[in-house]
């Protein structure tokens, strides 16, 4: 299934030792992945088993639990909505970097970004998203490449949303401090844009104000105003199923504006229906067509998202 949790090695001594001493059933890893699979859109397969074996038997420790059937009683209990998230956490990876697959943020420089911005300088309404923000670098990479261009975009109608469904990470990235050593993954010409700090640096104001930062599950509503015209969502769709993938691509088609561009991630490819609303424009990079029609998928099931409301407020204004 995914590259990110594959990459993780066999579990450690400590881990085989410890697997003797405490049983995990079928029906432990089926509610685990069942749960997973529900809210997440994670799919877990039963070759994962050893590996959500050893990052949850961490979860168990932190939590003082003995056993998994007790964990999975945490987690489907009236106080498991943290715990699926914390899960969530634990079974994925939040790796991530300044400019991460550079050649995304050459396409926006070079061909998706000059347009926008002179409409953005005769008035026009400019969206952008980076949907599976994890700790923030993704959005600022493109609030950098927005002001290399355009210095006065925060006084234009020009706006960045940046969420992810796990708030920690998402506090992460709203506070913007990082360590020393990611300076160096910040072209020179950017690096005007951050500021030193404690330990590192900080992100600068002017980088700041152009984004909204929001928790959003991209498996459920997204009471998101549209349309964008850029929408980032790399190495996050690599942990759902096809249909889950075929999906969140259909729904990324009808919040594009004609022609608005969509970055997916390395080992990522649009597929499904989805197909005929875009052309492919850079490695792993699409264009919705102007004259794409869209199949409009009732919204799924929704969830409380408790803060996305006031956010989608910032987001908007
Ligand atoms: C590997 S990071 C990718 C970060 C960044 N987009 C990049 O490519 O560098 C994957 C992120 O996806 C988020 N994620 C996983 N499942 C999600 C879901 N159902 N909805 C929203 N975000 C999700 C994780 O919390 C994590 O922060």
């Amino acid at each position: 299934m995914t590259a990110a949790l594959s990459s993780v090695g066999p579990p450690d001594r400590e881990t085989s030792a410890a697997r003797d001493r405490i049983p995990f059933s079928d029906a432990d890893f089926q509610t685990i992945a069942d749960l997973a699979m529900r809210d997440f859109g994670l799919h877990l397969t039963t070759a994962k088993r050893d590996l959500v074996y050893s990052r949850l038997l961490k979860r168990l420790r932190n939590l003082g639990l003995e056993t998994f059937r007790d964990y999975c009683a945490l987690l489907t209990g009236p106080q498991g909505e943290a715990e699926r998230t914390a899960m969530l956490s634990a079974l994925t990876t939040n790796v991530t970097h300044f400019f991460r697959e550079d050649h995304h943020f050459k396409l926006l420089r070079e061909v998706a970004l000059p347009p926008l911005i002179k409409s953005a300088r005769e008035g026009g309404r400019i969206r952008t998203w980076s949907a599976g923000c994890s700790a923030g670098q993704e959005p600022y990479s493109l609030a950098f490449t927005v002001l290399g261009l355009c210095p006065e975009a925060g006084k234009l109608n020009l706006r960045i949303l940046a969420t992810d469904v796990d708030s920690e990470i998402l506090a992460k990235a709203e506070a913007g401090n990082y360590p020393e050593e990611e300076r160096k993954a910040i072209p020179e010409a950017m690096r005007r844009f951050i500021e030193p700090a404690q330990n590192g640096f900080t992100i600068g104001g002017a980088a700041r104000d152009l984004i909204t930062f929001g928790k959003l599950n991209l498996i459920e509503n997204w009471p998101i105003a549209g349309p964008f015209q850029v929408i980032f969502c790399r190495n996050v769709a690599i942990y759902f199923d096809k249909p889950t993938q075929s999906r969140l691509w259909a729904r990324f088609g009808e919040l594009l504006a004609p022609e608005g561009h969509l970055c997916i991630g390395h080992s990522e490819r649009v597929a499904g229906p989805a197909e005929l609303m875009f052309r492919t424009v850079g490695v792993t990079a699409y264009q919705r067509l102007a004259g794409a029609k869209t199949a409009s998928s009732p919204p799924s099931a929704a969830t409380a998202l408790s803060n996305f409301p006031n956010r989608l407020e910032g987001h908007e204004k």
